[in-house]
């Protein structure tokens, strides 16, 4: 009885050191913060004791892209015009316009039929960041998928990385398989005229960020391909297959059904020069082949080559808090992306993704969803 209360008050003991040492250092903190006085104060659209997950604010209905009833006569099927996520960009010039650079799946398919019917659209939105997006322009037809957009300062132009192939569609609902290719594209303006594609690499999910800095006005560019691996190359273009050097293979298991499996990268670097990636994580189709809840999975490094901190916890799961009060709980999640303040804060205040719902007939659709304050306080800002 004595032995056991002195274990407990050891214990507790411990368990009060413990919880007065949530942090020790920023890494502590998911680098998403800073750790002061052994407790982490989060940057702005993150949240949680270790600043790990991201801070979702209630999204709109029917904002986003989901045109999925959409039915035409070309249409082989009624999963209308899904998507699977976009990359929100606020148009150079006019403020108050924004783009949404989709993963479209037109002649109505839906996700199965994502090899070869995926194109690349260019959506708008005058209602702000959030949606709803309009289909405006196919970038890019069939097959093209996975598209990764930045603007890079050096060059002044965006890039588009993306994996892809010219192909004969067929003429009903079919999946077809081949092994991906990365090639890149630019455009001076988000609507175009894009360069003809130029090969990287073979791989596949590529994510980009540029090393430009204003001290350090580098072309160099850096490249996150599937099981976060990291390339990178003087300039975007550098010699087709062999020109993107890898700087970083991760050293935890990338095999599928490991607990470490992902997918989808989406890589950026933050104010503070560290570096994170968001990644679908794969940890439920491992533990009970099912595709939800736990879905997201943050990465995070004080180097593009460092060590970089794998914490096997949700950053994200499937469930979407609506404005109304309601709340969706989705099958699939993927294809995570943010969308940060311009102001050099590097914030992050909308996050997009692809969903599927459970009985959703295979439709598929581009959820939008506000992070932080910030969010809020950008449209205020914009006079939305
Ligand atoms: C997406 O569109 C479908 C079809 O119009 C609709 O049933 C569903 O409620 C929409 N979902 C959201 C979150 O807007
Ligand atoms: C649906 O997709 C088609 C084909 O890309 C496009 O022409 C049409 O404008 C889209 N409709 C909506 C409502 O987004
Ligand atoms: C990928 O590139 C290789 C090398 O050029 C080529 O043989 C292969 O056909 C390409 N794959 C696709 C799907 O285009
Ligand atoms: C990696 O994970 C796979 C799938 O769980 C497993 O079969 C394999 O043994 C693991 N490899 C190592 C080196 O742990
Ligand atoms: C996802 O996380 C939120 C916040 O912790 C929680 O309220 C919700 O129930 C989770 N969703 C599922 C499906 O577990
Ligand atoms: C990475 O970890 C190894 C082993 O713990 C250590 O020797 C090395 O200095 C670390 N590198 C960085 C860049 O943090």
């Amino acid at each position: 009885m004595i032995l056991s209360l002195k274990i407990l008050a050891t214990l507790a003991l411990s368990l009060a050191v413990l919880s007065s040492r949530a942090c020790e250092t920023d890494d502590d903190c998911s680098l998403n913060g800073l750790c002061a006085s052994n407790t982490c104060i989060c940057d702005p659209g993150w949240t949680s004791p270790d600043c790990g997950r991201l801070d979702f604010y209630p999204a709109t209905r029917n904002t986003g892209y989901n045109w999925t009833d959409v039915h035409l006569p070309s249409y082989y099927a009624a999963r209308g015009n899904s998507s699977w996520g976009g990359q929100i960009i606020q148009d150079r010039q006019d403020k108050t316009l924004f783009h949404m650079i989709l993963e479209h799946f037109p002649r109505g398919c839906g996700l199965s039929g994502w090899r070869p019917f995926s194109v690349i659209a260019r959506a708008e939105s005058r209602t702000g960041p959030a949606g709803p997006y309009h289909h405006k322009q196919e970038l890019f037809g069939a097959f093209r998928h996975n598209s990764a957009t930045v603007w890079s300062p050096a060059d002044e132009k965006y890039l588009m990385y993306t994996i892809g192939a010219d192909t004969e569609l067929p003429t009903t609902c079919r999946s077809f398989k081949w092994a991906n290719n990365v090639s890149v594209s630019t455009a001076p303006d988000i609507r175009g005229p894009w360069s003809p594609f130029a090969p990287v690499l073979k791989g596949t999910n590529p994510s980009a960020w540029p090393l430009w800095t204003p001290e350090n006005p580098t072309p160099e560019i850096a490249l996150a391909l599937e099981d976060n691996v990291i390339y990178q190359a003087p300039t975007f273009f550098s010699a087709p297959w062999e020109g993107y050097e890898k700087i970083k293979s991760q050293p935890w298991n990338t095999s599928d059904y490991s607990p470490t499996w992902t997918e989808d990268p989406f890589m950026w670097r933050d104010k503070r020069g560290h570096w994170h990636i968001l990644a679908h994580w794969m940890i439920d189709i491992t533990e009970r082949n099912e595709k939800f809840p736990r879905v997201g999975a943050h990465l995070f490094s004080r180097t593009l080559t460092g060590n970089w901190t794998f914490k096997e916890q949700e950053a994200y799961n499937t469930t979407v808090e609506w404005t109304d009060g309601g709340r969706t709980d989705y099958l699939r999640r993927e294809r995570p992306k943010l969308f940060f303040s311009g102001d050099g804060e590097v914030t992050p205040l909308y996050f997009s993704s692809g969903v599927q719902e459970f009985e959703g007939g295979g439709k598929s659709y581009t959820v939008v969803q506000p992070l932080g304050r910030g969010a809020g306080e950008f449209e205020t800002g914009l006079g939305f």
